[in-house]
């Protein structure tokens, strides 16, 4: 802990303990103290910690060769690609590879100006794409943007979940529109039920592109492969990253052979773009997903724990609203949740904040029911801790 504080940039907040292991849906400290993870590491281990079947894959792939331009041909790239793109709807067929979420957005924005020929770029408030200086300029929250400007010229914001707003500011040199399905890191918010397809609608009939990003509500997360088909609204532009290669760094950008053909040799690029090892845990992990019917799953379960908390949220005033859909949940509550994710993570169970006050829920999917049970009742503990504290003033 010392070394990380003495050495790393301080802009992560820092959890007061040191993970050195991982199965399942369980972590463990250096001091072997165990702990139900629900952060799933900000959206990542979809598949559990250490799944076998990733394991062996990167084995194996590390075994063959670690690394491997995009110039050069690859088998396991050209796997990873076969499954990806029996996935992904038809017509959304051509894939950018990457490192991270903000690189898949950063590509996902050069990509819509560069094939409308157009600059404008609308974003929604409380949207949240990365910090690079792209997906930054696309990203609403004032902290993070206010202290790097200025940034990317072009980007507009409107509120989330109204399509009158979302009208009024289309203009001549709208190139794209960028939402996530449901905001993650604002607080998961679920937008009204015809927002989304009156997005579509809209892009379609002003010419412009939509680009969804699903970095965080990907690949079964919310209880469908892709949250978008919880709307049966396709994207023109489609950002992964985060669980596709469940832990190993990737970013995806997946797009219409039109849109992705206005792109020369040299206008984008990444050097470990599409590595093979990464590949080889993507193929894995879309095998698992399929193959152990995750994204079901994730429906089953987070319909199981969201009829929990709303039984907290029947005895505990504290708690404003449950929201979520499959295993992305929101508890918001009525104050600061800080004390909540230290007394939980006392307890044995790792939360997430989403702002000031949501704890979030992101936990791999093939967490056990037990372990939900758990989970929910842990935290009627630290919530009843916490009224009781506040009673007392
Ligand atoms: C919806 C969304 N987009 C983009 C990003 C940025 O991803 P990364 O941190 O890998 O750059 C995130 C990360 O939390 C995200 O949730």
């Amino acid at each position: 802990m010392e070394r990380e504080n003495l050495s790393m940039a301080s802009v992560y907040w820092k959890r007061p303990l040191v993970i050195t292991r991982g199965k399942g849906a369980l972590l463990w400290d250096a001091d072997g103290k165990e702990y139900i993870d629900c952060t799933g590491n900000y959206g990542v281990a979809i598949t559990g910690h250490c799944h076998p079947r990733i394991v062996e894959a990167v084995k194996a792939q590390a075994e063959k060769l670690l690394s491997c331009h995009g110039t050069f041909y690859n088998d396991a790239r050209s796997e990873f690609l076969g499954k990806l793109m029996a996935l992904t709807p038809d017509g959304l067929d051509r894939a950018f590879l990457s490192n991270s979420g903000s690189e898949a957005v950063e590509f996902a924005l050069k990509l819509a100006r560069k094939s409308t020929g157009r600059a404008g770029i609308i974003a929604m408030m409380g949207g949240f794409h990365g910090k690079t200086m792209g997906a930054l300029s696309a990203t609403w929250n004032k902290k993070y943007r206010a202290p790097f400007e200025p940034l990317v010229p072009g980007f507009k914001h409107v509120p989330y979940g109204k399509i009158e707003r979302l009208e009024e500011v289309i203009g001549d040199d709208t190139a794209a529109v960028i939402a996530e399905p449901i905001q993650g890191e604002s607080g998961i918010n679920v937008p009204p039920r015809d927002f989304l397809p009156a997005m579509r609608e809209l892009c379609d009939a002003r010419g412009i592109l939509l680009i969804l990003d699903e970095i965080q509500t990907g690949l079964g997360r919310t209880g469908k492969m892709f949250a978008f088909e919880h709307w049966g609204v396709e994207p023109d532009i489609l950002c992964l990253s985060k669980s596709i290669a469940s832990g190993l760094p990737m970013g995806v950008t997946v797009a219409r052979n039109e849109i992705m053909s206005s792109l020369r040799v040299g206008e984008h690029s990444s050097t470990f773009g599409g590595g093979p090892v990464a590949c080889a845990a993507a193929s894995a992990t879309l095998d698992v997903l399929q193959e152990e019917r995750l994204p079901e799953k994730a429906a089953e379960k987070g319909r199981h724990l969201i009829e929990a908390l709303q039984v907290l949220k029947d005895k505990y005033s504290i708690i404003r609203e449950v929201r979520g859909l499959g295993l992305m949940i929101g508890i918001q509550l009525r104050f600061d949740i800080l004390n909540v994710l230290l007394r939980a993570l006392d307890k044995g169970v790792l939360f997430l904040d989403a702002g000031r006050n949501v704890v979030r829920l992101l936990p791999p999917l093939i967490i056990g029911k037990g372990q939900l049970d758990r989970v929910a009742s842990v935290l009627s503990d630290v919530l009843g801790e916490e009224e009781a504290a506040r009673l007392r003033g």
